[in-house]
């Protein structure tokens, strides 16, 4: 009897990490999985979606500039629980820590429909960092029963905090199963590596390229000034190349234009999509980011991460030291990132450390878990 699992995502970064498990679902025959966006994200989450081909089931449509986050609530919850009740399906998947994969957990929550919850477990410890964020995960991981935390100090969080060990499992982030689906595909096709080259900026090979990413709410208020600050002393350096594909966020958007000093060395670009954004980072020198996907990708690439946050739930790259914690004060911005251009070894020191956040074969074992678990408990068919 085939089981019917209803994987809901909505942004960039959930489409990009649940694409392996969806993929994965293909070769898996004792489950129908069902895939429907809420579109938080509209043009990102396509994009990316794009890369893998995937074509949703369902699309909730949501997005609208400038929404607040009560509205993509009340907008998920009102989209889902029909189709919840007319799919029926015997688990319900989210991602993350969205707005959509809080609103989608209390949806199920509320009809009585399991969740389990993929990348489980990741905390700062304070409810407001990243805001709201903290908080969106903290309640996802009390309203599932399953609970995927990518590494052991996650898995060993929601031991912690309660939550039963026999519904934990470690099984490594997706999102390097994602990133190595996409590694392979570029390294065995030189054409398409040409095409993807020809999508970035002219950039001088003599130059060092700093890739900058930027988009936390909690940064909004004069920390994404502070991180432009810093970069317009980096861009007065004759051997940096800045490269920002800028956040679709018209508050990001805005600050970026009005701080950043025009120049030819300083580019700001439109979003990548995932394939051409690689490639990106492999060109890349070190990247400064507030982005958590990158924190857990970067290692695979050998790049340096300066992370433009005073907290991370990602602590397991500080450890490792693949990442550096330089907060949004552009004279700390500035000193990290000169001595990263400047010291061949502090830079070979944040290099070629095993990724410590999986293996690339998360994917498999988050839904051969959900066979096993459905195959215990009985579900209901689809
Ligand atoms: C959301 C997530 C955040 C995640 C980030 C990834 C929440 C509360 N935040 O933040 O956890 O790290 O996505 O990027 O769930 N926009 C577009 N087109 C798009 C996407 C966004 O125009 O394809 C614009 C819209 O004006 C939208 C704004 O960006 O209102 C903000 O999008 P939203 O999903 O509310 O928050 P993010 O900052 O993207
Ligand atoms: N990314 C991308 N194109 C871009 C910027 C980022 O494909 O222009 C990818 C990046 O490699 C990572 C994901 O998007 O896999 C991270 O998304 P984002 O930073 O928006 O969200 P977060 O990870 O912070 O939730």
């Amino acid at each position: 009897m085939r089981q019917r699992v209803l994987v809901v995502l909505g942004t960039r970064p959930e489409a990009i990490k649940m694409a392996p498990v969806i993929l994965a679902f293909q070769n898996q025959p004792e489950i129908e999985a069902i895939v429907c966006v809420t579109a938080q994200h509209r043009q990102l989450l396509d994009e990316a979606l794009a890369v893998f081909g995937i074509c949703p089931h369902h699309d909730l449509d949501i997005m609208r500039t400038g929404q607040t986050l009560g509205q993509i609530t009340a907008a998920v919850l009102n989209g889902l629980t029909p189709l919840i009740n007319a799919l029926c399906p015997a688990r319900i998947l989210v991602h993350g820590d969205t707005t959509t994969a809080f609103a989608t957990a209390l949806a199920g929550f509320y009809l009585n429909t399991p969740v389990g919850h993929v990348e489980a477990g990741l905390r700062t410890g304070k409810l407001d960092a990243p805001w709201p964020e903290e908080m969106n995960r903290r309640c996802v991981d009390i309203l599932a029963d399953l609970l995927w935390a990518p590494t052991e100090a996650a898995a060993a969080t929601l031991l912690r905090e309660g939550a039963k060990p026999g519904d934990v499992h470690v099984t490594g982030n997706t999102v390097v199963d994602a990133l190595r689906l996409v590694t392979n595909r570029i390294a065995g096709d030189q054409e398409l590596k040409c095409r993807l080259i020809n999508r970035l900026p002219q950039l001088s090979p003599s130059r060092k390229v700093i890739l900058v990413t930027g988009h936390r709410r909690e940064s909004f208020d004069g920390g994404l000034a502070e991180i432009c600050r810093a970069l317009n002393q980096l861009a007065d350096r004759s051997d940096t190349e800045i490269v920002w594909p800028v956040h679709p966020n018209p508050k990001v958007i805005e600050t970026v234009r009005r701080e950043l000093t025009a120049r030819d060395n300083l580019h700001l670009i439109a979003p990548l999509d995932y394939l051409t954004f690689v490639v990106l980072m492999q060109r890349a020198h070190f990247i400064i980011t507030d982005s958590g996907g990158i924190q857990e990708e970067a290692p695979s690439l050998a790049k340096p991460v300066l992370v433009t946050r005073y907290e991370t739930e990602r602590q397991e790259a500080i450890v490792v030291g693949t990442a550096k914690l330089v907060g949004t004060d552009g004279g700390r911005i500035l000193a990290a990132a000169s001595e990263l251009l400047d010291d061949p070894v502090a830079h070979a020191k944040m290099t070629h450390r095993p990724n410590p956040f999986g293996d690339g074969h998360a994917a498999q074992r988050i839904v051969s878990g959900i066979v096993a678990r459905n195959t215990r408990r009985g579900v209901r068919a689809a």
